[in-house]
């Protein structure tokens, strides 16, 4: 049996004193949640390289699933943009433990979706700061206290980045690992940019993609990487509504049957 929830409005989350980022407060008409959602929260992780759409899928699957959403990425992001503003070299913990220390204190969703957190410099710093173990442990203590602590009126949460299904919460109930090629990225970064009036040259974009791809997928902690048991989902040729359809069409299978399709199409290729 299914249950349909109705109503969507944006806010605080309560749970830590209106300090994090959720951003659920009652349900949107659309789809479904099982009728246990009540006692167990449904936890989605969605993972994958820099610009694979991962990120708007997640807020969308969120907003049609009536759940919390996190974009673990602009944690690292804030850390990154802080270390930048108070000259910090993005690679010493010494140097970004200050900015740390900030922006742990300061969680603020305003925070969180400041624009100035998408530059490219900030782009590159964050992938730099994520390396560092001690960022990383920081960081996944926010990310768990923030899916374990959802309010009794979210039926889940959908929480986006590079090491969810992985490191954050292997006991995830739904794995997504979403990808698509290095050049339809940066093609859609290229046209993101330029739709924003920004100056970009679509050599640099590939470029930089590729370098984030590189340290994002080699280093020593929790590094890029399709869960074994995540469904993965190219979207080198999907529209972003067809990609979230089909992210709906695998929740929906997922929960009515043990579908043969899920995970079928998993396998242990990263980017
Ligand atoms: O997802 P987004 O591109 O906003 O993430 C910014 C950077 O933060 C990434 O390049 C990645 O290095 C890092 N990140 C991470 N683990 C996550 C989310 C993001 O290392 N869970």
């Amino acid at each position: 049996m299914l249950i349909i929830y109705e109503g969507f409005i944006k806010g605080a989350h309560a749970a830590d004193g209106g300090n994090s980022t959720m951003s659920i407060l009652t349900f949107r008409k659309t789809d479904f949640i099982p009728d246990n959602a009540a006692q167990q929260k449904i936890v989605i992780a969605v993972d994958g390289p820099a610009a694979s759409g991962k990120g708007t899928l997640a807020k969308k699957m969120a907003e049609r699933l009536g759940y919390a959403h996190l974009d673990s990425g602009a944690l690292y992001r804030a850390v990154a943009m802080t270390a930048l503003e108070i000259g910090a070299d993005c690679n010493l913990f010494s140097d970004v433990e200050p900015a740390l220390k900030i922006v742990l204190r300061n969680l603020t969703p305003e925070l969180l979706s400041c624009p100035d957190l998408r530059t490219p410099e900030v782009s590159e710093a964050a992938s730099k700061v994520s390396a560092i173990p001690q960022v990383r442990d920081a960081l996944l203590k926010h990310q768990r206290d923030f899916a374990h602590n959802l309010p009794a009126y979210v039926g889940g949460v959908v929480i986006d980045g590079r090491d969810i299904g992985t490191v954050v919460c292997p006991d995830a109930d739904i794995k997504f690992f979403v990808t698509a090629s290095v050049e339809e990225r940066a093609r859609r970064r290229y046209l993101e940019l330029q739709s924003e009036k920004k100056e970009a040259s679509f050599v640099k974009v590939l470029e930089d993609l590729k370098a984030r791809d590189h340290r994002d997928t080699t280093r020593k902690v929790a590094p890029l990487v399709a869960a074994e048991d995540a469904y993965i989902l190219d979207t080198t040729t999907l529209s972003p509504s067809q990609t979230l359809d089909e992210t709906i069409s695998v929740i929906r299978s997922r929960f009515l049957s043990d579908s043969a399709e899920y995970p079928a199409k998993a396998s242990q290729k990263a980017v």
